[in-house]
């Protein structure tokens, strides 16, 4: 355009002019086109208080409790998301109804069946922990879930509790250590892991209420270790507490629990949820921690509230803090670490879209499964069973073709596929070589799905037997199967024996074939009246969509066996800690007394010198290990320093295998009561055949400490430590004495 336009232009329209002028001054000074808490580039502490200046008194307690059976609110106002969780502890529960637990029976959501973490644990190995949290948390993210509520650490102090297979095993430092990378792997996908249930959920028998009293030794030593990793070492971002009470108050409103000991003492910086329905009391959940108050009708009616904000942290919440009974600071925390972690879960621009149903999940599931699997049993070399050698092999028992994924509670899955342990052997051994016998049925009104056998009781063991008997080897597939009353959630085990008449066939099955390998699916110890007779045992664990094809490896000899137990097999129940003291110490009443104490597990039994059935950290391989001596890089050690030990590990077999080497501690001249051993250290070591490694563990002096009730503190006494190598609780290898001094 000419300039003498320009002017014209210019005297015609003199404020346009001025106005362009203008323009580069507003966009210095103008409101930030997005607002700092929707702004990626800032902190996210930033944007937390950003967002909290920005919401009104409602909006903050509306976060505070649910808005439906699996979601807490978010801010739709700001444009802040809701929270979705979801079960469960070992895969992606399928979809419920917005206001109940009712299943939605949608047709996209069957997913992946990954092992259960009590299988998970007895792999011993925190590497494929890791991928198992991973692909876990994949599969949530792309059901557009932001919190799974996994992994459940609750310690095995009865083989009675019904929910122990949910859970991984009886020690905390196993439990601590293989439960920070399932954390983490669950998190690197930007959904929130939550950590479960802090922290005394040890029987489900009166759970809801139960009133455990439990010494601080046995919680700090025993129940709580395994969550403070979790929180320390896992950062977990989310916790759950449990339904029982602590010392009279609850542990979802319990201030000793949630204020001092998980945000002040493990600096927490999470949101503490109550499990659903372990709220009772507004004022509790308002001022002793509690951030997120879920499912208080977990029926989902809500006759008792017209809606949710009904709550305890609801609209009665709101009145206190209104009428200044709460002081505003009290919800102004509950919504940072709510905000914190929608900020690290739905609202972090750099997470990804998950993945649903894939073969790296399936192989995931797969290697979990074939690793936890525990070879306890294996007489005359029995097993690996080569292809071929056998034209008859019978597979007997109703846990070969029954849906394992399912039932069992808020940890049941609907998944995609599961390769029952008949397909896996009929694929790997070729069907014609197969004869199924149901040997036992539970019957159609048990949890899970089975093909319902149509014979009597009499009849199915009286063909089972005749199956045996005309078999050349018996593979009997049997176990719990996580009906009411034996192993699921809300109900505790009745006997601690097999059910449906188990004991009595694996007996007349073995005295009509010497050759009888006997596969327990389950997920807590049983009684094994058979044991001697049977010529080969495994334990098998509940192992999810692969299951099949996991355990057919296993048999054929294609996987080299290297579970091992995370929790003792009592040979009888009186044997066990919890039950030695009789009902007052399990399963009490509206009470109960942990009076074993410290004493939980092997603890027990070492100490008592009663000798398991199985003990703590055992397992065979098909190959033999051959450990060297302990030895240490000093004798003297300052508390502040880390001990660093080795010793060699000998695969003198022909096969390749894995070993989970373990390292105990004593301290044999303590002031208080310690147990005779402490698992301080793990290590999976993998051998080829005739392979040699030097295994090199250090660990921390503190970590010998015992804490110390008098003083509320952890404490290591200066004086004699050993340390031994081995390989179960029962199976040391050597061991050295070193010395502590202040
Ligand atoms: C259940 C369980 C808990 C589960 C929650 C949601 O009662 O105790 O582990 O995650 O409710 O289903």
């Amino acid at each position: 355009m000419k300039s003498y336009n320009l002017i014209k232009i210019m005297k015609k329209f003199p404020y346009a002019f001025y106005f362009l002028l203008v323009i580069p001054f507003f966009q210095l000074t103008a409101q930030p086109l997005i607002p700092d808490y929707l702004n990626p580039d800032k902190s996210i502490e930033v944007r937390i208080e950003n967002a909290l200046s920005l919401m009104t008194l409602e909006e903050k307690v509306a976060l505070c409790h649910a808005q439906s059976q699996f979601s807490s609110a978010g801010v739709p106002r700001l444009g802040i998301p809701e929270i979705n969780y979801s079960d469960g502890p070992n895969g992606v529960r399928e979809e419920l109804m917005n206001n109940s637990y009712a299943h939605a029976n949608w047709r996209n959501d069957s997913c992946t069946g990954f092992p259960a973490l009590t299988c998970l644990s007895a792999t011993f190995n925190p590497l494929i922990a890791y991928d198992y949290g991973v692909a876990m948390g994949e599969e949530a993210l792309y059901r557009k879930k932001d919190v799974l509520l996994s992994p459940g650490v609750n310690i095995f102090r009865t083989p009675m509790n019904g929910r122990n297979f949910e859970f991984m095993g009886e020690d905390p430092f196993l439990t601590g250590q293989m439960a920070v990378p399932v954390i983490k792997g669950i998190q690197s996908n930007g959904v929130a892991a939550c950590v479960k249930s802090v922290a005394l959920s040890n029987q489900e028998t009166n759970r809801k209420y139960i009133n455990v009293m439990v010494s601080d030794r046995a919680l700090h030593e025993i129940y709580l270790p395994a969550f403070k990793t979790a929180v320390e070492d896992g950062k977990s971002w989310t916790v759950m507490g449990s339904y029982s009470r602590l010392r009279g108050q609850y542990c979802c409103q319990n201030d000793l629990l949630l204020n001092k000991i998980i945000k002040k003492d493990w600096n927490f910086d999470g949101v503490i949820l109550a499990d659903w329905g372990g709220v009772h009391d507004t004022r509790e959940a308002a001022l002793n921690g509690l951030n997120v108050e879920m499912g208080t009708n977990t029926d989902g009616n809500l006759s008792k509230y017209d809606d949710y904000n009904n709550y305890n942290l609801g609209f009665p919440f709101l009145r206190l803090l209104k009428n200044g009974e709460i002081p505003l600071t009290v919800v102004d925390d509950k919504c940072r670490r709510i905000l914190r972690l929608i900020m690290r879960t739905s609202m972090n621009r750099n997470r990804g879209f998950g993945r649903f149903v894939c073969e790296y999940h399936s192989s995931i599931a797969r290697k979990v499964a074939e690793e936890g699997i525990v070879l306890l049993k294996n007489q005359n070399n029995l097993l690996p069973i080569q292809k071929g050698k056998y034209q008859k092999i019978a597979v007997i028992g109703e846990n070969a073709i029954r849906n394992l994924t399912a039932a069992g509670g808020s940890s049941e899955l609907k998944v995609k596929y599961e390769v029952s342990p008949l397909e896996g052997l009929k694929a790997k051994f070729g069907k014609e070589n197969i004869t199924f016998s149901y040997g036992y049925s539970a019957g159609p009104n048990t949890w899970g799905k089975v093909v319902d056998s149509k014979l009597d009781k009499d009849s199915l063991f009286k063909a089972a037997v005749e199956t045996a008997r005309n078999a050349d080897i018996v593979l009997f597939v049997g176990g719990l199967n996580k009906s009411w009353f034996q192993e699921s959630e809300g109900s505790d085990r009745k006997s601690y024996n097999l059910p449906y008449n188990q004991d009595e066939l694996i007996e007349a099955i073995q005295n009509v074939n010497k050759k009888t390998v006997v596969l327990l699916l389950s997920g807590n110890a049983v009684a094994m009246p058979w044991l001697q007779k049977v010529s080969a045992l495994l334990q098998c664990w509940y192992i999810g969509s692969e299951a099949g094809n996991a355990i057919a490896n296993i048999i054929s000899g294609e996987i080299n066996p290297s579970g091992k137990l995370p929790f003792s097999f009592p040979k009888k129940l009186e044997d066990n800690g919890a039950m030695f003291y009789g009902k007052k110490s399990y399963p009490g009443d509206s009470v109960v007394h942990y009076m074993e104490d410290i004493l939980v597990g092997y603890r027990w039994y070492d100490t008592k010198k009663i000798t398991p059935q199985f003990p703590f950290g055992y397992g065979l391989s098909y190959t033999i290990f051959e450990y060297g001596k302990i030895i240490t890089d000093k004798k003297n050690y300052e508390t502040n320093e880390t001990i660093t030990l080795s010793f060699t590990l000998k695969n003198t077999g022909k096969t390749d295998g894995a070993e989970a080497t373990q390292v105990y501690a004593t301290q044999p001249k303590a002031s208080v009561l310690r147990p005779a051993k402490e698992l301080k250290a793990f290590r999976k070591v993998f051998l080829k055949a005739g392979e040699t490694q030097t295994v090199e563990q250090k660990i921390k002096v503190k970590d010998l400490a015992f804490y110390n009730d008098r003083t509320q503190a952890w404490t290591v006494e200066p004086g004699e430590f050993i340390l031994r190598n081995a390989s179960s609780a029962a199976d040391v290898k050597s061991s050295i004495s070193i010395t502590i001094s202040n």
